[in-house]
């Protein structure tokens, strides 16, 4: 079982990066996180470019999310959404919308911020987007704010509580993917 991490950040000392390594460390057995890292590769997205062959970055983001079992997103939060970079990338997956590699995938959203409210808002947008897509989005968020903190170790979350809630969150991320797994056999 194969599931694809994508941190929304950019920044190298990034939050939701980390939280994505501890997510690696949280799956139930049997599941593997592989995190992509292209994401600022990715150029703004223009219908003109549709045209022609796909950037480097938008083809190797296709070949990934469609190889993988499901998709798992930590967002960070700019100014209560997601940020423009994640989102623009979406918008490059979303395309052509029929056949995007995202329709009926599992995919779950977590998300960390500096503050305490912990990226909440932009996981609510963020589940909205990757719906709007096509996605089989689990329910459920994992708002991990005051960051420095929570995530001051490798591995787990300082809050054991909210570790407990990401370990859920993720088996039922992967449990979908077990039933579509059977469903295409
Ligand atoms: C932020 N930050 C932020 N935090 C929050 O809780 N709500 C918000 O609306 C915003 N808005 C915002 C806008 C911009 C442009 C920046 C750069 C930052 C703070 C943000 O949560 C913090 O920088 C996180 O550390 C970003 O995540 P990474 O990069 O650590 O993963």
């Amino acid at each position: 079982m194969r599931v694809l991490g994508i941190s929304g950040s950019l920044r190298q000392h990034s939050h939701n990066s980390r939280l994505l390594r501890v997510a690696a460390r949280s799956l139930p057995p049997g599941a593997e996180l592989e995190i992509w890292e292209g994401l600022g590769g990715v150029p703004p997205y223009s219908e003109d470019d549709e045209r022609g062959p796909a950037p480097t970055a938008v083809a190797d983001l296709r070949r990934s999310v469609a190889a993988a079992d499901a998709v798992l997103i930590a967002t960070p939060e700019y100014n209560s959404s997601v940020p423009g970079q994640l989102k623009n990338a979406l918008d490059w997956l979303s395309r052509p919308l029929a056949e995007n590699p995202l329709r009926n995938k599992p995919a779950a959203v977590i998300g960390a911020s500096a503050g305490m409210f912990g990226a909440a808002w932009a996981q609510a947008e963020l589940r909205k987007v990757l719906k709007a897509i096509g996605a089989r989005v689990v329910e459920g968020d994992l708002p991990v704010g005051n960051a420095h903190e929570t995530l001051a170790h490798e591995g787990r979350l300082a809050d054991g509580g909210l570790q407990a809630r990401l370990e859920q969150l993720l088996a039922g991320m992967v449990d979908e993917a077990r039933v579509r797994e059977r469903l295409a056999a």
